[in-house]
């Protein structure tokens, strides 16, 4: 079946209904995920470690903050296809954003940017915005403590 010459086209990547697969957006970021690998010890502000136990996979993620922003970000999962590029578009949406930002953005958030995620797969943008949350934790007892100790 073809669409009628003017009727409007949805843009790609753009759910029209239920996502029964992974869409594009999501494979490349799959193929090629972004800030994959780990940040060096002296450069580590905060550092999450999570896991899903409905399925095993797990996620590490550590991030470098300057001036009140994530400066660097990165992550390492063992993980499915949707945990990966769920996670590597976490960090493209959470790289550069002043923390308080950072700590907003929502599994629906990934979900939307990368154009939807079939339905049975949608708890595995959880790890990523998890890993986050944690991580940002971990900054913040870091500060803590530097400000307890000065
Ligand atoms: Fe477990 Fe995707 S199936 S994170």
């Amino acid at each position: 079946m073809t669409n009628a010459p003017d009727e409007p086209k949805p843009a790609a990547g753009t759910p029209t209904g239920p996502v029964l697969f992974y869409t594009e957006t999501l494979l490349e970021h799959f193929r090629n995920p972004r800030n994959v690998g780990e940040l060096a010890e002296a450069d580590t502000d905060g550092f999450g470690l999570v896991g899903d136990p409905s399925c095993g996979d797990q996620m590490k993620l550590w991030i470098a903050v300057r001036d009140g922003r994530i400066a660097k970000i990165a992550f390492q999962s063992f993980g499915c296809p949707g945990a990966i590029a769920t996670s590597s578009m976490l960090t493209e949406l959470a790289e550069g954003k002043p923390i308080e930002e950072a700590r907003r953005i929502t599994d629906d958030d990934v979900i939307e940017a990368l154009g939807g995620i079939p339905e049975n797969k949608k708890h595995c943008s959880l790890l990523g915005v998890q890993a986050l949350q944690v991580a940002l934790g971990d900054w913040e007892g870091r500060q803590a403590a530097k400000a307890a100790r000065s």
